[in-house]
């Protein structure tokens, strides 16, 4: 378990910085010497300049002209604290994975965000929420890098860049799409895969009332293999025990930029620790073929979901936040979530979008943070064993093995586990109609939007929803993109269609049919205007 010897002294000094206070201090350079006090510029005579051997006053500001790295590319505002995670069910005939395991309990570190605003961005944005969880397990840190809607705007990672800068600023204009929304809606006009996440978006869920009041959800689906090597798809849930709430668009106005943040904070401080029960939906691979054949469902596509009555949730434990972070910069500016942070027990499937967030995270961190960025104490492991393995050097490389080789070596060999499962087995998976789904549009992709606007949303709900899509589209500069967007939601629902129609004051197309969507496949195209 985690004992803070395994890093040595090290390990000792982050703690010892971290609970720093001001009194036994004494004021020094960067370089350990005592300084007498910080004002004290050194000059020639009493209006001369400065002096280049002036190194306090040179150390202090190089040092201040560096203090920023870059923020995150997406997901820059957010904050965070730190908690446990125990098992309550143990989920051991499913996977191997060690926190699974009956009594097993393991610290957490949980990052929220906004995704589309800068660093100081408003918490209140109408915009899908991050829910990041380091969840420190004995066999390595598992990261969770979730959302709190269970899809997202897109299938084919491709488009990522391309929707995430429809989201920033306008590169000539340089206004976010709350002053311009024409970026917004051209893209999610010519993609109307985002649908379901657009009906999220603009209904009640997209603005929560702060972190705590939000579910969380993996999205992507996962494989779970138990020791045997025998593996079941899963869907990984985080159900806030506090449950959900929302603020209505009018009153968001109403709140401080750093709302969220003010909300978690002091709850954590008042000893109101908000927590999550940890839940899974599992699948044979039969059923992954058999969804697919009947509802055409892809469990490698991120913008369905699987059905909950036919696969319920399965509680395996749960997490509490309870401790603050001392220090926000070393502890959340700092800390790096990686997809591909995993454990013996959980593997990633085919879903394009996975795959390719499996390469993305670890490459975004190596430059926001730089390359040794595992070593520093938010992100290292906390593993009972003495970690080895062939990376060496680097900047800032803080541990470095000491004098073990740093090849393969037979003089003195490294030790190894051996792997408990069988790879052939685990490596098989379903491909059925996995090929071409990315770029198609499909009407089965409009079974959920629909089934939100007739079944979950309430009259009031309803009125919102078409109030914030006619508002944000009141900005929106060119009107054949509310035209389209409309065909879009008329697929969704004629009624919702036209209500937006009277909300907008714009007559959309009739249906989708005739269009064409910018590289992306319309598969409701009649054959003679394919
Ligand atoms: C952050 C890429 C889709 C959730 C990030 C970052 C990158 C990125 C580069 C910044 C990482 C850092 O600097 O630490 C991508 C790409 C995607 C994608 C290329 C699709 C192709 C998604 C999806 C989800 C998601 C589908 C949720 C299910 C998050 C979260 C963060 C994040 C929560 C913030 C992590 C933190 O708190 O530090 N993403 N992303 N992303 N992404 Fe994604």
């Amino acid at each position: 378990a985690p004992d803070g010897k395994r890093n040595g002294d090290l390990h000792r000094d982050y703690n010892d910085d971290r609970n720093a206070s001001s009194e036994d201090t004494v004021y020094t350079t960067s370089s350990g010497a005592p300084y007498p006090h910080p004002y004290e510029v050194q000059r020639v005579g009493e209006n001369g300049p400065l002096l280049l051997q002036d190194h306090h006053l040179i150390d202090l500001i190089s040092h201040f002209d560096r203090e920023r790295i870059p923020e995150r590319v997406v997901h820059a505002k957010g904050g965070g604290a730190h908690g446990y995670y125990q098992t309550t069910d143990p989920m051991d005939d499913l996977s191997q994975a060690d926190m699974f395991k009956a009594g097993k309990k393991v610290p957490v570190s949980v990052r929220f965000s906004t995704v589309g605003g800068e660093s100081g961005s408003h918490d209140c944005a109408r915009d899908p929420r991050g829910f990041s969880v380091k969840f420190r397990t004995e066999e390595g840190n598992w990261d969770v890098v979730a959302n709190n809607t269970p899809v997202f705007f897109l299938r084919d990672p491709a488009k990522f860049p391309h929707f995430i800068h429809t989201q920033k600023r306008d590169p000539q204009n340089h206004m976010t799409h709350a002053d311009d929304s024409t970026m917004f809606w051209d893209y999610l006009s010519q993609n109307p895969e985002s649908v379901h996440q657009v009906m999220i978006l603009m209904g009640d869920r997209g603005i929560p009332d702060g972190w705590r009041k939000m579910h969380g959800y993996y999205g992507h689906t996962l494989k779970l293999v138990n020791k045997n090597g025998e593996w079941v798809y899963g869907q990984m849930h985080m159900k806030s025990k506090q449950g959900t709430d929302f603020i209505t668009q009018a009153d968001s106005a109403n709140y401080s930029p750093d709302y969220a943040q003010k909300d978690l904070y002091n709850a954590i401080e008042k000893g109101e620790y908000p927590g999550w029960d940890v839940c899974w939906q599992t699948m044979t691979p039969k059923e992954a073929e058999d969804l697919w054949e009947n509802e055409k469902i892809n469990i490698f596509d991120l913008t369905h979901v699987w059905p909950q009555k036919r696969f319920p949730l399965r509680k395996v434990g749960e997490f509490f936040l309870n401790e603050n972070v001392k220090n926000y910069f070393a502890e959340i500016e700092q800390i790096a979530f990686n997809p591909a942070h995993l454990v013996p027990g959980i593997e990633p499937t085919a879903d394009p979008v996975l795959q390719s967030r499996l390469f993305s995270y670890p490459d975004a961190h190596r430059h926001r943070v730089g390359v040794n960025y595992q070593q520093l104490p938010v992100n290292a492991p906390r593993v009972p064993y003495r970690m080895a393995n062939f990376q060496r050097d680097g900047n800032m490389a803080f541990l470095n093995q000491g004098s073990r080789m740093s090849y393969l070596s037979s003089i003195s060999p490294i030790q190894f586990r051996e792997r408990s499962t069988d790879l052939d087995k685990v490596h098989s998976h379903f491909i059925g109609g996995a090929v071409t789904f990315l770029s198609q549009i499909r009407p089965e992709d409009f079974v959920a939007p629909r089934t939100l606007w007739e079944k979950v949303f309430d009259d009031g709900a309803k009125e919102r929803f078409v109030e914030n899509v006619s508002g944000h589209m009141s900005t929106c500069r060119k009107e054949d993109i509310i035209k389209r967007q409309i065909a879009i939601f008329r697929e969704v629902s004629p009624d919702l269609a036209a209500r937006l129609e009277k909300a907008t004051g714009v007559k959309g197309h009739d249906s989708i049919a005739n269009m064409t969507f910018n590289g992306t496949h319309n598969g409701f195209a009649k054959e003679d205007s394919k």
